[in-house]
């Protein structure tokens, strides 16, 4: 489906061409290319300003079909970004005219400043995971996928970045199942069946799976998950993956949160809150299609999975505000408010984590806070860390594949914020402020001496619109973030 192709274009027929242009300067090397930029250009409305698109149609100078030129604005302005938005907006701009292929001309490295492998790379994700679309609830499908990318390359080119395309195809692969799964209505996805996905998807990669069901929980005394799926008529689950290749040295642990619907429980949430909150299991989504991922790619380091899933429903057996419940630590916990379900779950996880895996580092990913969304908005994920090196090797992560992570506090003081008259620990603070750095602190008292991190993804896990290269849903954050991450570990 993605291919670096190096065809002549004076020669073989090509259904649609792109070329990428920018305002104030040619960043491509092929003159027949350099050629039909400058015809291009002499079209008064198109100048290559970022959003500026111009097509042509049986060009002499070429056997392409159409070509259709793309404006990434100023020279200075391009970066990975840029190109993954201009290729995002090429693939649409096609599938939307019912075509089922691309060529997209790919820009001088050394032109646009920006390494070859990134330029491909770039262009690459951005195609690609625009090239999905999420309409299996619709009767009528209005458009399909298309059906090949191809980026034009020199020959040389192709066969020394094939093994990077095919790294590529597979990590966006990866997000968009976790786009799928995210995106899925919460009644087709209530736990057993979530689960029985992620289980069906990674017996085919050869993880080893594990999954703890209602009766094993119980007997092992994971009473968090439990206090927390105890209002749902659906059981709750802890799915175990594991990546073990041979001779691997280096173990990192992810854990995803996965409340497949968070009604808020017995503190049922407002109407407003509650459509998008079949969203709330995109840590797990992002968990999960990350092992599926790495074990396609084989990794050389040692990953496993820890993903509880429950749904968070108000009922006569539900949790109540006031109840005290013990973990699977041992700590207790006084539930201050049902709507605060993730961090249990997480903290049950956690500390399986602590007490089975001998683990370097353990990172885990969750939509845990409206208050994360208040203080970075919908784009960023808030990064908590004490280890700075952890910390900084997150935010490099996030820079450079634009899955943004921003470092916050935890400072210890605040720790007095969730004390409890009667329990260990409340799993609310006492005041309405900070929200996202409690939630954080409160996790934090359950990771032992690992090696820990926690991404708040509440705000960047869904996006209510569309965007460059992703459609409104599920966005499938946290996938390229950690597979670029993981080989840094
Ligand atoms: N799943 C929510 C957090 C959330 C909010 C995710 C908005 C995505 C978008 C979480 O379980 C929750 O309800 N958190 C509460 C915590 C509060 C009760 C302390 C919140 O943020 O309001
Ligand atoms: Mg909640
Ligand atoms: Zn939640």
């Amino acid at each position: 489906m993605l291919h670096l192709s190096s065809v002549d274009l004076k020669k073989e027929k090509i259904e649609s061409l792109v070329i990428p242009v920018c305002e104030d300067k040619d960043i491509h090397d092929d003159k027949t290319i350099s050629s039909l930029i400058r015809k291009a250009k002499k079209i008064k409305e198109f100048k290559g300003d970022k959003g500026d698109e111009v097509a042509f149609y049986n060009l002499p100078e070429v056997k392409a079909v159409r070509v259709i030129f793309l404006g990434l604005g100023k020279l200075e302005k391009v970066d990975m970004e840029a190109l993954r938005a201009m290729a995002g907006k090429a693939v649409n701009g096609v599938i939307k005219k019912n075509l089922s292929e691309i060529l997209i001309a790919v820009p001088s490295p050394k032109k646009i400043k920006i390494d070859m492998p990134f330029v491909l790379e770039a262009l690459m994700e951005g195609a690609c995971l625009r090239n999905h679309l999420f309409d299996k609830y619709k009767k009528e499908k209005k458009h399909k996928p298309l059906k090949k990318i191809n980026l034009l390359v020199k020959p040389d080119e192709a066969r020394k970045y094939s093994r990077l395309s095919s790294r590529v195809a597979a990590v966006c692969q990866g997000t968009i199942l976790a786009r799928e799964w995210v995106s899925t209505p919460p009644n087709h996805k209530r736990p057993e069946h979530f689960t029985r996905s992620i289980v069906t998807l990674s017996r085919k990669e050869n993880l080893k799976v594990t999954v703890l069901d209602e009766k094993e929980l119980k007997l092992k005394k994971f009473g968090a998950i439990l206090a927390v799926a105890a209002g749902s008529l659906s059981k709750p689950r802890m799915v175990v993956l594991e990546y073990n290749p041979k001779g691997a040295k280096k173990t990192v642990a992810l854990v995803g949160k996965g409340v497949t619907f968070d009604s808020g429980g017995i503190n049922l949430k407002p109407s407003a809150s509650l459509v998008e909150m079949k969203m709330d299991m995109s840590g797990a989504a992002a968990v999960a299609a990350t092992l599926i991922t790495v074990a396609k790619l084989k990794s050389k380091i040692k990953v496993v999975g820890i993903i509880p899933v429950v749904e968070n429903m108000p009922s006569g057996n539900a949790s109540r505000p006031g109840d005290i419940i013990k973990s699977y630590d041992g700590k207790t916990v006084e539930i201050g408010n049902t709507d605060a379900e993730g961090r249990l779950i997480l903290i049950d996880a956690i500390s399986y984590v602590v007490k089975k895996y001998k683990t370097q580092t353990l990172i885990d990913l969750a939509t845990l806070t409206g208050a994360c969304v208040v203080a970075l908005g919908e784009k960023i994920a808030g990064t908590f860390s004490f280890d700075d090196k952890l910390a900084e090797d997150i935010i490099l992560s996030g820079e450079k594949t634009h899955e943004r992570c921003w470092r916050m506090p935890l400072p210890e003081d605040y720790k007095e914020l969730l004390k409890s008259d009667f329990a260990d620990l409340n799993n609310v603070s006492s005041t309405r402020y900070g929200g996202a750095i409690t939630a954080a602190l409160f996790l934090s008292e359950f990771v032992g001496d690992i090696r820990w991190a926690h991404i708040d993804i509440a705000g960047p896990a869904y996006a209510k619109k569309e965007s460059a290269y992703c459609g409104a849903g599920g966005t499938g954050f946290g996938v390229r973030l950690l597979c670029d991450l993981l080989e840094k570990l």
